[in-house]
Parts: structure tokens; C-alpha cells; sequence
């Protein structure tokens, strides 16, 4: 199999994970979820009883962290320490923390060295993330920055709210989207930002499937791989 790597960036809420899982999928290539490591490492420290905007204490504590990410798109496997920790990952807790401890530096330099082992070991790969094309994978064959506007980003987000039980509250999820958006993009380390030879392609209006179609297009256009 030809090698080819792709970095998939974006903020949250424009269907990036699902969108890299089906792309990895139908690419027949491997899927790795950057965020679920930063996220694996805030359990970690969380559970370690350290304040996660304590950044030396965090830097530490995330150096002794034993994670393990699988990377087939089809089944999501995250474990620390043998545990699994894949639903943890998504729970409130994490979801509010998460940005602290991803904006630390020494966190930062030790994730983006196991990001790039564990991509130099796939020859077909989707590495989704906010800093893939710009930091991480800079030579990258394909770079996509996904994007939409916050309101439909807020409102993707508060529909699976409501259809997952946690409640409808619009004005709530999009003023976090904002505040989430301020914070990626105005961090003094790795802020997300598209890199200047990535495609942009903005899911507001459009559907899944659309979204796929276009972006095997890119890829056709950019690699020659179908
Ligand atoms: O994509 P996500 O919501 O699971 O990401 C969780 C957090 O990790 C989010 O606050 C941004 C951060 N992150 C990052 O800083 N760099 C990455 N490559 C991936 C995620």
C-alpha cells in the first residue's frame, strides 16, 4: 500500500472525528484521534488530584502517563494503564479541563513525539487534531482544515445534547463553542490555525456524505490516490 498521510484540523463541532473516521475508512487507511490523547492525559493528571492549571505540576505528572491509542477507524481503543478509559474521555470533567492542560508546552512536545511514532508505523494514515498540518506532520501529503460557522457548530453540539439526554440550551453551547474557539485560537503554544497549504472546506451546509465526496476529491487531486 502507497504511503499517504493526511492531517485533518478544525475546531470542534464541524464533524471532524466523523468525518476523519470515514475518510480513514474508505481511504482503507488508519485513523488516529489526537485529542482523545490530550484528553487521555487530562484523566491522568485529574486523577492524579492536580490542578490542571498548574503547569509544572502538569507537565510532570503527564510525563509518567501510560497511554495507548489504537489506530483502526472503525473501533475506538484508549487505554491507560490497561484501562479503559475511551467514555471517561468524553465526560464533562475532561471536556472542561482539557484545554488547560493541552495549552501546556512540555504536554504539548511529549504527545506530538508519540503522534509522530505512532504515525511513522502506519504507511496509510488520518491524523486529526488542531495543530496536525501547522506543527505536528508539517510535510504532510494532504492538509484539510475543516471548518463551519459557530452557530452551526453550536447547533450540531446541542442536538446531540438533547438525542444523548444532557438537555437543550442553545445560548449555553454556543457561547462555550466561543469561549472554546478564543481559547484554541489565541494560545500562546500551537494555536489552531489552518496552514497556509491546507484546503479549507466549510461543512456549515453540508451534509456527510457531501463532505466526504469532497474531500476524497482533494485527496484524488493532491496524491492521485482514489
Ligand atoms: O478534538 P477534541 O475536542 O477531542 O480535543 C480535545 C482538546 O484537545 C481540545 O480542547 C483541543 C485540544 N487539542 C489540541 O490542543 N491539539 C490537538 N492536536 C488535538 C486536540
Amino acid at each position: 500500500m502507497s504511503g499517504l498521510v493526511i492531517a485533518m484540523d478544525g475546531p470542534s463541532g464541524t464533524g471532524k472525528s466523523t468525518v476523519s473516521r470515514k475518510l480513514a475508512t474508505a481511504l482503507d487507511a488508519s485513523y488516529l484521534d489526537t485529542g482523545a490523547m490530550y484528553r487521555v492525559a487530562t484523566v491522568w493528571v485529574l486523577r492524579a488530584g492536580i490542578d490542571p492549571n498548574d503547569a509544572d505540576k502538569v507537565a510532570d505528572v503527564v510525563a509518567t502517563l501510560p497511554l495507548d491509542i489504537g489506530t483502526d477507524p472503525l473501533a475506538e481503543a484508549v487505554t491507560m494503564g490497561g484501562e479503559d478509559v475511551s467514555a471517561e474521555i468524553r465526560g464533562d470533567a475532561v471536556t472542561k479541563a482539557v484545554s488547560a492542560v493541552s495549552a501546556v508546552p512540555r504536554v504539548r512536545e511529549l504527545l506530538v513525539q508519540m503522534q509522530r511514532d505512532l504515525v511513522a508505523l502506519s504507511p496509510r494514515i488520518v491524523v486529526e487534531g488542531r495543530d496536525i498540518g501547522t506543527v505536528v506532520l508539517t510535510d504532510a501529503d494532504v492538509k484539510i482544515f475543516l471548518t463551519a460557522s459557530p452557530e452551526a457548530r453550536a447547533g450540531r453540539r446541542n442536538k446531540q445534547n438533547i438525542d444523548e439526554g444532557r438537555g437543550d440550551d442553545y445560548d449555553a453551547v454556543l457561547a462555550d463553542v466561543q469561549r472554546r474557539d478564543h481559547a484554541d485560537s489565541t494560545r500562546a503554544v500551537s494555536p489552531l490555525r489552518p496552514a497556509e497549504d491546507s484546503v479549507i472546506v466549510d461543512t456549515s451546509d453540508l451534509g456527510m456524505d457531501g463532505v466526504i465526496a469532497a474531500l476524497l476529491q482533494v485527496v484524488h487531486d493532491r496524491t492521485g490516490v482514489k
